[in-house]
């Protein structure tokens, strides 16, 4: 029952997520809380505002109590190993969601741990909650995925946002094109995959193509993946939104960010109809309340 990777989910386990959050957007507003005596802990060993923020609200919410382990001040400090640290939090909580800057390590953290472990992110490797996030806004704004014309923009070699997207859009028939700057591609065998698996239509390109856009999804060049700051600071300047950019575009393109968003997108087009970031951000409430839900109930089976 752990969630560490999209490649977990089948198409029909995310439109039973979706259905569950639909229902949590209703207990959302009438304040129901199905779930009590449950404790989730929340791992964060880099920096997080909106992942760990809106996974605390969700299990609050829901009627469950969270507690937070933050590496920069916790015992990872005095060097405690993650296995040690899994292993003292599974005897403490229910549910252990973490983020950690090493591939791989939710899965560890899942080999450990006897609870359930959701993965909220293992360096450049799956982000896979942000990405049924993600999905689900999509289909809030526009009513499908299948066959829509998605771009995906920016360091598309070490956002894991992206890669999970990547994955989810394929899996729902939406046709991708990957703009990345030179070098920040997305990995070969991560296209090769989606291709092999749902046949699905990614194209690259080098440069914005908005004319038939529905979805244009960008994020920010991700400097703490890149051994030379000085590197990542110049490809970011160079490679941002304009407002020129959405002259020309479709009335009803949405514009998603996983965010934080830094120099990519400029403040103004905040006010633009087509942004839909802060919407898709506080999607992340509910979503993370069906799978919180979906996980507890399904391991007190
Ligand atoms: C993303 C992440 O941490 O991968 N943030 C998030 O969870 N919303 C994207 C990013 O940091 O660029």
């Amino acid at each position: 029952v752990d969630l560490i990777s999209i490649r977990d989910l089948t198409k029909e386990d995310v439109e039973a997520y979706f259905k569950k959050t639909a229902e949590m957007e209703k207990n959302l507003a009438s304040g129901k809380k199905p779930v009590s005596n449950i404790v989730v802990a929340n791992l964060f060993f880099e920096p997080s505002t909106r992942t760990s923020l809106s996974f605390q609200t969700a299990a609050k919410r829901l009627g469950a109590d969270s507690v937070v382990y933050n590496a920069s001040t916790g015992s990872t400090q005095k060097g405690e190993t993650l296995k040690d640290t899994i292993r003292i939090i599974d005897g403490y909580a229910d549910l252990i969601v973490i983020r950690h800057p090493l591939e791989g390590s939710a899965r560890l953290a899942a080999d450990v741990a006897v609870h359930p472990v959701i993965n909220a992110g293992d360096g450049g490797n799956q982000h896979p909650t942000q990405t049924l996030i993600d999905l689900y806004t999509i289909l809030k704004c526009k009513g499908k995925i299948d066959g829509l014309a998605v771009q995906l923009v920016g360091d598309l070699k070490h956002a894991r946002a992206m890669r999970s997207l990547l994955y989810g859009l394929a899996m729902f028939g939406a046709d991708v094109t990957l703009v990345a700057p030179k070098g920040l591609e997305m990995e070969k065998s991560v296209i090769d995959e989606v291709r092999e698996r749902f046949g699905a239509k990614v194209s690259e390109r080098s440069s914005l193509d908005l004319k038939s856009c529905d979805v244009l999804y960008v994020c920010r060049v991700q400097k703490e993946r890149f051994s030379d700051p000085y590197e990542a600071e110049k490809v970011q300047k160079e490679f941002s939104l304009h407002e020129e950019d959405l002259k020309d575009v479709k009335k009803d393109l949405i514009i998603l960010h996983p965010l934080p968003k830094i120099d990519e997108i400029p403040e103004s087009v905040d006010r633009s109809p087509h942004a839909k970031y802060f919407e898709q951000a506080k999607y992340g409430v509910p979503v993370r309340m069906a799978i919180l839900y979906s996980i507890i109930k399904e391991a007190q089976k």
